[in-house]
């Protein structure tokens, strides 16, 4: 059985504040997944980069507060220049640094001689969300992708991510049983409602609260059986120390599935009700710094969580970084209402019900002052 002792707040034996800090380096993407947005995880963060050399003396300053893990997303991280750079910047911090990196997987050519050359204290991400080629994204396990990815484990463990929605859940035991053959973990990510998915050709933002309400699914109500079915069982332990999300985690005894279902409820800090996203679907799961250098809470985009780091003075930057860790150390866990609310209306579009699209997300206020 592989070891899962690294997944919460504890690394190796010691106290960690948060389990990971994400470096969104890019907005740029070769793909466009129907769920996505432009700039996809650095969503809104256009202008001039932060330096690499910056990157680093932040992440340096986390490193020192206890943070091990770092998380590199995007956009397509491949498409980035200096990604090499930056991943053996983290490793030279220390000998117990680790890094973690998102991807699709479409870029061979630059992903594996990285792999290779960078194997130690690493893992790899790889979006799968099909097995069979449909419209809706372009993330398929095509022959390509299986080779890139059986090259990929040669050097690194990889974990698959699957977007469960209505349109693919029935995917989900072959996708199980491609991680059975290949030795990979999965990770199953419920939909992250975003204001302005990609979606199918040319949609409205009628069109795109539908989206989300057609292929929205409650994974842990819908699939556990499934995951069960196939020989995992939960094992009363969650990813990454609880933090945001609820992550449970189930296994085979070989490989692990860990799952994303809002519908469990997030982390939110005090403060949070200030914000108009308010309750927003992912809460308090990672710091993360945006290609242009701004500190943020992960998919959060509320001004007084952030600050601009680019060129400030190394005391400045620490002292916005302790906000930042105190922040997430007074978060608590809400239960959301989310599920009884789901039940309503999963069966119909809120459209049809004829709601205000803005009234559609159950995450935003108006729904709540209109529903809750
Ligand atoms: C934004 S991508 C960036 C890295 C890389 N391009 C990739 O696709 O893996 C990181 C992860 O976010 C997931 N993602 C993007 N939009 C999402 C949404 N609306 N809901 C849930 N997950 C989403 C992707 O499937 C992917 O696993
Ligand atoms: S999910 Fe990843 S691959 Fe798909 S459009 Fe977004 S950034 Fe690109
Ligand atoms: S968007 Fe940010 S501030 Fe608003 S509720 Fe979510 S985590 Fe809190």
């Amino acid at each position: 059985m592989k070891n899962i002792e690294n997944r919460g707040l504890v690394f190796n034996g010691q106290p960690t504040p948060v389990p990971y800090f994400t470096f969104a380096v890019t907005g740029i993407c070769n793909y466009k997944c129907s769920y996505c947005c432009i700039g996809a995880e650095n969503h809104g963060f256009r202008g001039e980069e932060i330096p690499l050399n910056e990157m680093l003396e932040i992440a340096q300053i986390f490193y020192q507060k206890g943070v091990k893990i770092f998380r590199i997303t995007g956009g397509e991280p491949t498409i980035w220049k200096p990604l090499e750079e930056l991943i053996q910047g983290i490793h030279a911090i220390a000998s117990d640094t680790h890094v973690n990196l998102n991807s699709n997987a479409s870029l061979p050519k630059k992903l594996i001689p990285i792999l290779e050359r960078n194997s130690e204290r690493f893992t790899l991400r790889v979006s799968v969300d099909r097995m069979t080629p449909a419209l809706d994204t372009p993330k398929t396990w095509t022959p390509r992708l299986s080779e890139t990815l059986k090259e990929a484990r040669k050097y690194v463990p990889v974990r698959l991510n699957m977007v469960v929605m209505r349109s693919n859940m029935n995917e989900l035991p072959q996708l199980i049983d491609v991680c059975n053959e290949n030795d990979f973990d999965l990770k199953l990510l419920d939909l992250y409602y975003n204001r302005d998915f990609f979606g199918e050709d040319g949609k409205t933002m009628v069109d795109i609260n539908e989206f989300w309400w057609k292929q929205f699914v409650p994974i842990l109500d819908t699939l556990t059986d499934v995951m069960e079915n196939k020989g995992f069982s939960f094992i009363n332990q969650y990813d990454h120390g609880s933090f945001g999300i609820p992550l449970p985690i189930f296994t085979n005894g070989n490989i692990y599935i860990s799952v994303k279902d809002s519908t469990r409820g997030t982390h939110f800090h005090k403060d949070c009700i200030g914000c108009s996203e308010y309750r927003c679907q992912e809460g308090l799961y990672s710091p993360m710094l945006s290609s242009t250098g701004t500190l943020h809470v992960g998919e959060c985009r509320y001004k007084p969580y952030m600050t601009e780091m680019r060129g400030l003075p190394h005391e400045s930057k620490e002292k916005a970084i302790d906000r930042m860790l105190t922040l997430f150390k007074e978060t608590e866990l809400s239960q959301s209402k989310l599920s009884e609310i789901l039940e309503v209306y999963l069966s119909e579009s809120a459209v049809q019900k004829g709601l205000a699209p803005e009234s559609v997300s159950p995450f935003r206020r108006s729904y709540k002052s209109a529903h809750v």
